[in-house]
């Protein structure tokens, strides 16, 4: 019995890239039902209704994002499938695409068709060679069956899809810096509105998705929205791809239902923590959120509890952290990410960037005074909510939340006391 839906492919013995395999395993069945036998009204109100919302970050509802694009313009619709994936501890994307391509593709051909779409892109992460390839193997198979191309398994409706390589910067995962990008220009997001949904790519309406999400609309459409509505909490329900890395024995992927508890994740399916350690702190969302506290790691999984814990589930990276782990040093490598990332359009951010950097150095360096501590805090404050996009506030939401939750390890490092860390793991071990 499988225990997987969008993990499939580590349940069935057969390659799930080979077109063949993926259609003897059922794929294909549920796009070439939806493009033969349903309106596209009818797909969308499918996916209005499973409650799905976004797997890429903001957990936006996908039916809703869909029904917001401008009707009526003479413009072409395009769908960009955003698989740039960037976010330090997120790497769910990227097992999808590897490991079962058509998947996706299958999810793409049907989002495609319920939003009147004829050209659809897949913007991948440039370091994710392996996967372009797989990707553009599947989609040159799909064609040489009909199931791409001007007449789709034989319908009138055609799709194209073309597989777009990045260059490897995270700023292009912002759907208006990806946007840009596919233009062929730099990838400075765009000031909204107006959104993408009313003037994309090519200043065509268009519907950008990740990966997990479009791959969930095939699953929606093939078992219906109660079925998926039916998988934890019915605000954001479904299948979730949990990626955890850290101080736990067993890292990885996980699809569990949404609102898995946190602590079953670390304890049971990761296996617990490293030898003769302590949970010491979770960020649960990829680096851009708020850091949890071991007694506040008492949660469930899905979007609105983690929101009510003061964090955000974000993309589902839950960086996993024992007693062994200096908070100042750990601030001080997530902060170099951001200033490295942040594309210098706004001034709060790429001043603000370069100075958490800086202060971030100092403290760790034992070159800081009590006094920077409430500088890197109001640096951090001023970064927040005044900028083009929300890279910004995820440079300064994590140091806000690192300050708030451990000021001791801040203020030792600040007036040259020793850390308050365990001594290293592996001596531990
Ligand atoms: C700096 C930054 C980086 C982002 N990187 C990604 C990414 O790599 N993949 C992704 O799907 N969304 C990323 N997002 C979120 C996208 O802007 C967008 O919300 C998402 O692709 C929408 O898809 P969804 O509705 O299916 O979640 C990023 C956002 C920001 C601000
Ligand atoms: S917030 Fe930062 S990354 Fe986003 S547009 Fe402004 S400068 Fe660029």
């Amino acid at each position: 019995m499988s225990q997987h839906v969008l993990l499939r492919y580590r349940d069935v013995r057969a390659d799930l890239r080979s077109l063949d395999n993926y259609v003897a395993d059922g794929g294909y069945r549920t796009a070439r039902r939806a493009v033969h036998e349903m309106k596209p009204e009818e797909v969308l109100q499918t996916v209005k209704d499973s409650n799905l919302r976004g797997r890429g970050g903001a957990g936006f509802p996908t039916g809703l994002k869909w029904s917001f694009l401008a009707k009526g313009t003479g413009k072409p619709t395009y769908l960009l499938c955003n698989a740039d994936e960037s976010e330090p501890g997120t790497f769910k994307d990227r097992d999808l695409m590897d490991h079962d391509p058509h998947q996706l593709l299958e999810g793409m051909i049907i989002s495609a068709f319920a939003i009147g779409c004829h050209t659809a892109y897949i913007y991948i992460r440039g370091e994710f060679a392996f996967g372009a390839d797989v990707l553009n193997k599947a989609i040159a198979d799909c064609y040489a069956k009909g199931y791409l191309g001007q007449s789709v398994f034989g319908s009138a409706y055609s799709l194209d899809i073309h597989v777009h390589r990045g260059a490897g910067a995270y700023i292009c995962g912002e759907e208006t810096g990806l946007i840009e990008s596919l233009e062929g220009k730099r990838a400075n997001p765009r000031i909204k509105p107006p959104f993408p949904a009313v003037y994309g790519v090519f200043g065509c309406p268009t519907i950008v998705n990740n990966v997990e999400t479009l791959a969930c609309v095939r699953h929606i459409v093939e078992r219906g929205a109660a079925w998926f509505k039916g998988i934890g909490p019915e605000s954001g329900p479904g299948p979730k791809l949990y990626c955890v890395s850290g101080h736990v024995k067993r890292p990885g992927t996980y699809e569990l239902p949404m609102g898995t508890p946190l602590m079953d994740l670390i304890f049971e399916h990761c296996g617990g923590m490293l030898p003769g350690r302590k949970l010491k702190a979770v960020i649960p969302g990829g680096s851009s959120v708020p850091i949890l506290k071991a007694d506040e790691c008492d949660i469930a999984m899905d979007f609105d509890s983690v929101v009510k814990a003061g964090s955000m589930l974000g993309s589902a990276g839950i960086i996993v952290m024992d007693d062994s782990t200096d908070m100042v040093a750990a601030l001080r490598r997530i902060a170099h990410f951001y200033h490295h990332e942040s594309c210098g359009q706004c001034t709060p951010c790429r001043e603000g960037t370069g100075w958490l950097e800086k202060l971030l150095i100092r403290l760790d360096e034992g070159l800081a005074s009590e006094g920077d501590i409430a500088t890197l805090d109001s640096v951090a404050k001023g970064m927040l909510g005044t900028t083009i996009c929300v890279l910004s506030d995820a440079a300064a939401m994590p140091v806000r939340s690192f300050l708030q939750k451990f000021p001791e390890e801040f203020l030792a490092a600040a007036t040259g006391r020793s850390r308050v860390v365990a001594a290293d793991a592996t001596a531990a071990a």
